[in-house]
């Protein structure tokens, strides 16, 4: 049975309301998914899963502190997660505020551990986006992100 998880790192809620919508499409679509806060998630928890997503507030324009520790710890097992499905999301305060380099820097790392990211030619075409607490867009956004991951999931493994 193919098993998704959507971790995040979150101190005012935005970035972790942003991962809930997406585990919910997620479940919906038909991928059963876990949502974690990462101070819950050990790195060799990963392995266990299909598809892994990965959200963070804007932080400098990086992703946050545990998250960057999350990657760094599965050093231990690099080359394990190989051939999964990544996907990522941020929030931060301001338009230009770095969303997007956080999200390619969370993408950056998967690549380099070897999983799959699907890009979205209609929606935020990194990943979903977020200034500040979610709208109605973000939202939608996550929705779709979440459907996605899951059917690109599903297919690979069929
Ligand atoms: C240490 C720190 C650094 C931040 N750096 C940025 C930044 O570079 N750009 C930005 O737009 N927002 C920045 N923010 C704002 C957060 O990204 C924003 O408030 C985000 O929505 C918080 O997500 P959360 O509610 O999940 O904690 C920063 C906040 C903190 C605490």
């Amino acid at each position: 049975m193919p098993k998704g998880i959507v971790i995040y790192y979150s101190r005012t809620g935005n970035t972790k309301e942003m991962a809930e919508i997406i585990a919910k499409a997620m479940n919906e679509a038909g991928l059963q998914t876990d949502c974690k806060s990462v101070d819950k998630v050990k790195a060799d928890d990963l392995l266990a899963y299909d598809a892994i997503v990965v959200g963070s507030p804007t932080y400098y324009g990086h992703m946050a502190g545990p998250i960057k520790e999350l990657f760094d710890e599965t050093v231990s097992f690099h080359g394990k997660l190989d051939g999964k499905v990544g996907a990522a999301f941020s929030s931060a305060a301001n338009i230009g505020g770095g969303n997007e380099t956080t999200i390619m820097g969370i993408i950056e790392a998967m690549l380099i551990a070897g999983l799959t990211i699907q890009g979205d030619p209609k929606g935020d075409h990194y990943g979903p986006v977020s200034i500040g607490k979610p709208d109605d867009r973000v939202r939608q956004q996550c929705e779709r992100r979440g459907r996605r991951i899951a059917e690109l999931t599903k297919k690979m493994l069929a």
